[in-house]
């Protein structure tokens, strides 16, 4: 069930990386957000809030080509990667296990991940509304990620829906 409470509306690119800024200090080593939603819909912009909110060092870009970047330097590690070119073997074969028990662990097109991977998870749904609109809603999975769905309202940078 969508609530309008788990729906933040952001109206530029910086507004999606000071939401995703403002949702990193509740996240910990072990946390996985999954983002998904079209292409160009800011899921590479809110990995790079996530970073900054780290205080990670180092340029966020795409991972595509590289499938996994990380960053480091700040509170945790952060492992920013994207499936949009991965079949789900290759997902399968990614070690993000070993990546969760290292640091916290960003995945855009985070739906094509296999669902036992996702059993424990932050999801944010990402959708465009207009040119600079962008609505983001948040669903937990298992205890953790409902708990983090309580961070993500509680949160006070962006608007509300
Ligand atoms: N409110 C907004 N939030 C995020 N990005 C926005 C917003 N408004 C406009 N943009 C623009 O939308 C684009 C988002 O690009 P970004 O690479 O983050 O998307 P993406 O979801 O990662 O796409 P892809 O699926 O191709 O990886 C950027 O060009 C950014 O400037
Ligand atoms: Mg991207």
């Amino acid at each position: 069930m969508v609530s309008a409470a788990d729906t933040r509306r952001t109206t530029s690119p910086e507004d999606t990386e000071a939401l995703a800024a403002a949702l990193a200090p509740s996240l910990a080593e072990g946390d996985l957000v999954s983002l998904v939603g079209p292409l160009g819909a800011g899921k590479t912009r809110f990995a790079a809030g996530l970073a900054r909110g780290l205080g990670a060092g180092g340029r966020v870009r795409s991972p595509s080509f590289t499938l996994v970047n990380e960053y480091g330097g700040g509170r945790a590690m952060l492992f920013h990667i994207d499936l949009y070119r991965l079949d789900s073997p290759q997902a399968r074969s990614l070690g993000l296990e070993e990546m969760r028990q290292r640091g916290i662990v960003v995945v855009e097109w985070g739906d094509r991940l296999p669902s036992s991977d996702r059993s424990d998870a932050l999801e944010l749904a990402f959708a465009l509304e207009g040119e600079s609109e962008r609505t983001i809603v948040a669903r937990g999975y298992g205890s953790r990620g409902r708990e983090l769905v309580k961070c993500w309202r509680s949160i006070g940078a962006g608007k509300g829906a």
